[in-house]
């Protein structure tokens, strides 16, 4: 949806170049998600989700407790109240280390700074030792435009690699009682990049993107 089809909102990037509070604004807001967004968080990743690499990853529960959950909500279309959840950002730490396990923006409100305003206020929220902020994708240009525009930096890269059902089996055992695999996901070597992709329709390079995470500068007080 662009901006001309919706003179009357201001958009999260409009916001944030007027404002230190640009978290919030008429069309959407960006806080932390509730037990009661499940449905709308399921149905904007499956949304989000549908045409990248990332397609038939479909989940049916939202993953217990990630050590960061934001959300995007715009008020619900449906005559009930309520929000709806357009972005969706869930980080998990590790020590010095976070990682980025799902950002995901509704395709109804993609560039409209969303993603940008779950990862500031992310950023915000993580622990003062957090060195380093990574997440790992596939070939989504979209995502790895999103990615290096925050400056992140792509590094490490190995193979993502379906079988599919109607690829041959041969030479796929499975342990008894089983029989050999239908389907299948595998990780590979970049190094095999050629091998896999002449034997199977689905293979995508999965690689990093990270950046180091720049403690927030004291706010001056009174
Ligand atoms: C990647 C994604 C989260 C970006 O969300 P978004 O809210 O549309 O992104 P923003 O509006 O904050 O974009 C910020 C900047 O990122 C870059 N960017 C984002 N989407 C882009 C695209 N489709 N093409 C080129 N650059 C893009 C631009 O520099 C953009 O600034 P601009 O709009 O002023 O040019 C969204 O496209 C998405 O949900 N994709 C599907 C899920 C996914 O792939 N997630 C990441 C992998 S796990």
């Amino acid at each position: 949806m662009s901006e001309n089809d919706t003179p009357a909102r201001t958009s999260h990037r409009d916001i944030h170049s007027k404002s230190a509070q640009a978290v919030s604004h008429s069309a959407s807001a960006v806080r932390p998600y509730e037990l009661h967004d499940e449905p709308s968080w399921l149905r904007c990743r499956v949304l989000a989700f549908l045409d990248t690499c990332y397609y038939d990853d479909v989940w049916q529960e939202r993953p217990a407790d990630p050590s960061i959950q934001l959300v995007a909500a715009v008020p619900a279309n449906n005559g009930e109240g309520g929000d709806e959840i357009v972005g969706i950002l869930d980080v998990e730490v590790d020590g010095e280390l976070a990682t980025i396990d799902t950002i995901a923006v509704h395709p109804d409100h993609r560039r409209e700074g969303i993603a940008d305003a779950l990862l500031e206020v992310g950023l915000r929220r993580l622990p003062t030792n957090v060195s380093l902020l990574d997440a790992w994708t596939r070939e989504d240009e979209p995502a790895h435009a999103w990615y290096r525009a925050n400056g992140f930096s792509e590094s490490d890269h190995y193979l993502h690699v379906y079988k599919g059902w109607r690829e041959s089996a041969d030479g796929w055992t499975a342990p008894p009682p089983l029989g050999c695999p239908v389907m299948a996901f595998c990780h590979a070597d970049l190094a095999d990049e050629a091998e896999a992709r002449a034997r199977f329709a689905r293979v995508y390079v999965c690689r990093r993107f990270s950046r180091p995470v720049v403690p927030a500068a004291p706010t001056l007080q009174g």
